[in-house]
């Protein structure tokens, strides 16, 4: 494992590990040794489908090959195909593409401000979002964040956000205003260490902003388009939002993003109220249309689920082997966590000495969010290194 010698070149904005990814094929990736690694982190819920999946690496060369960019001046049907598909899971009406996961909460919020500016008065701008959410690093999206962390050194920040304890509906209540004007949270926080919503606190925000006449938005960047065994998170909560966004998953691999609602809230948005120059790009869009299609033909969802169920399993099984390092394992589907005492950073570092990614999700959570089409097998071989990483930091 080498460092590239150019790396002074890149301004210092990650806290890289010691790999350089030259091919992935699969749920593998190689380094440029050729040595391969067990991908349990997909790109960070990016290559759910494995990396270049032969559909999909095979709708983006067809498409390169046709039109590669279109602006959104014109048509182009590829992007109305992923809307479509979109619209089909979500229910949601009408779709507006970008290219990134802060861009769709950015838009987001514009829509849900713009909204209550034109049916409420001006007044109505205040966004409440969750503590220890992730909502992006754009200066709106990175005030929405529930993280003190992320926004350091950036001042001054936008105003019109506020932050609730996620799973109270009484706090949340507590910072509810006449300025309030939209609700905005991840059903399953990932960056704020894997945490699901409540089912009764989704029900209660719900009715809460249907009461005080709030809109509703869910951050499904993460946890969404299949990661948690259906293809919205919010469908296994029985709660519908008002907006949705999405990105990460939805381009195979390719930056694309997308922030969906009901007509109602869409309407409000004419020629002119936003715009983005690549957002709902041909090539992007027919990657995310082969990713829906190949998600509905081979019934992905099936396998997310039973995996997910099997990696629960063995993650339970290594909590019960190391209880004074494993406090906790949570999540649903393939977006799994788990709690360890000592911080998590020492365990994923020994999983990638071993042949492993993982990720951590704050300071002491591991993180598990491996392709849709991993097999019992890998989940096997996966636990084994992790087994032998739990046991190299505990000696
Ligand atoms: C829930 C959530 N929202 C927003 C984002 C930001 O997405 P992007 O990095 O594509 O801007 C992320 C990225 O991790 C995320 O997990």
């Amino acid at each position: 494992m080498t460092i590239p010698r150019n790396s002074e070149l890149l301004m210092n904005t990650y806290g890289r590990f010691p790999l350089t990814v030259v091919r992935g094929e699969g749920v593998r990736v190689f380094d440029e040794t050729g040595r391969a690694y067990l991908d349990f982190g997909s790109g960070i819920s990016v290559n759910n489908l494995g990396h270049c999946h032969p559909a999909v690496a095979a709708a983006i060369q067809e498409q390169a090959a046709r039109l590669c960019h279109c602006s959104n001046l014109y048509w182009s049907e590829p992007q109305l195909t992923t809307a479509a598909y979109l619209t089909k899971y979500s229910g949601m009406d009408r779709v507006f593409f970008c290219n990134s996961g802060a861009e769709a909460n950015e838009g987001a919020i514009k829509l849900a401000r713009k909204y209550a500016h034109d049916k409420g008065g001006s007044g109505r701008f205040e966004i409440v979002t969750m503590k220890k959410s992730f909502h992006g690093r754009t200066l709106a999206t990175l005030t929405a964040t529930g993280q003190d962390k992320v926004k350091t050194g950036f001042a001054p920040l936008p105003e019109g956000f506020v932050y609730a304890p996620f799973n109270d509906i009484e706090g949340l209540k507590s910072v509810i205003s006449d300025k309030t004007c939209a609700v905005m949270l991840e059903p399953i926080q990932g960056e704020g260490g894997i945490i699901p919503a409540d089912e009764s606190f989704l029900k209660d925000v719900k009715a809460l902003c249907d009461e005080k006449g709030l809109l509703l938005i869910f951050d499904e960047i993460q946890c969404g388009l299949g990661r948690t065994g259906t293809m919205f998170a919010f469908e296994r909560y029985g709660v519908k939002p008002h907006i949705v966004t999405n990105a990460k998953s939805l381009g195979g691999g390719l930056p694309f993003g997308a922030f969906s609602a009901v007509e109602e809230v869409a309407s409000v948005f004419g020629p002119g109220s936003h715009g983005s120059t690549f957002g709902g790009n041909p090539v992007a869009a027919a990657a995310a249309n082969a990713y829906f299609k190949t998600m509905e033909e081979e019934n992905i969802l099936e396998n997310v689920v039973s995996a997910g169920k099997y990696l629960t399993e063995k993650l339970l099984a290594l909590k019960e082997a190391f209880p004074d390092v494993i406090r906790d394992v949570r999540g649903r589907g393939l977006m799994l966590g788990a709690e360890v005492a000592g911080g998590a950073a020492p365990i994923v570092a020994a999983c990638l000495e071993r042949g492993l990614i993982i990720l951590n999700a704050g300071p002491d959570v591991l993180r598990f969010l491996p392709p849709y089409i991993i097999t019992a097998e890998q989940i096997d071989e996966a636990a084994e290194i992790l087994k032998k990483a739990l046991i190299s930091v505990t000696e």
